[in-house]
């Protein structure tokens, strides 16, 4: 069976009890805590930074913190979230001037680097820098905010990005984000999908067990 992860994205957590929050949703069985960073500039909502990612830390987050990058510049924020613990970092080719760059950078910080592709933008900029890869991240809503619908086409987007990755050779996983919940997980993972980011899915149930639960029997069957 392939090695999924199940990545919630504390963007739908309860900001006032934020290190609760994550410890309880790792207690539930979450592998990874997915962590958006937005700049009201790149996208139009304005969330946390690094001082947030550090904090985590502090408190004693362990567990793999996955930075989602919606900003632009990106360069100038990498390195502080190197820093403050991050452990992916992964940002939109369009919001880099430097793509081979970005990803080096992140790569000699010693994080793993990922770039993320919008619903509507190619995967071409991948093609290039394969090796520079250890995450890729399809986008199936707008960026921005939670709670938003699956976009349907990007399950052929997800294939075409598997096929990708497999000619490639290289390790790389295929993190999907956006309207991911029990009922879609299944058509996702058989699209290709390894890692899974889930908001208002899983913080938007009282149980976040049940919730993983769920996502892990879709996910097996
Ligand atoms: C959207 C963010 C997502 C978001 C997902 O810009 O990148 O990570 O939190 O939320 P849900 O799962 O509610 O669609
Ligand atoms: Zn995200």
């Amino acid at each position: 069976m392939a090695d999924y992860l199940i990545a919630p994205s504390i963007l739908a957590a309860d900001f006032a009890r934020l290190g609760e929050e994550v410890d309880n949703v790792l207690s539930a069985g979450a592998d990874v805590v997915h962590f958006d960073v937005m700049d009201n500039h790149y996208v139009p909502n304005l969330t946390i930074g690094p001082m947030v990612c550090k904090a985590l830390r502090s408190y004693g987050v362990t567990a793999p913190i996955d930075v989602h990058l919606m900003v632009k510049p990106v360069d100038r924020i990498i390195g502080d979230f190197i820093d403050a613990g991050a452990s992916y970092i992964t940002f939109h080719p369009e919001a880099s001037e430097h793509i081979d760059r970005s990803l080096a950078m992140i790569r000699e910080g010693g994080c793993k680097a990922g770039l993320v592709f919008n619903p509507a933008a190619p995967l071409h900029h991948m093609e290039h820098v394969m090796d520079k890869l250890d995450m890729v991240l399809l986008m199936s809503v707008n960026p921005g905010f939670g709670g938003q619908k699956f976009i349907p086409h990007t399950l052929n987007k997800l294939r075409q990005a598997r096929a990708l990755i497999d000619q490639s050779g290289f390790d790389i996983r295929l993190e999907i984000d956006g309207g991911v919940g029990v009922q879609n997980i299944g058509d996702i993972a058989r699209a290709g999908a390894d890692t899974f980011v889930a908001g208002s899915a899983i913080f938007g149930q009282r149980d976040y067990k049940s919730v993983i639960d769920a996502m892990r029997a879709e996910l097996a069957s």
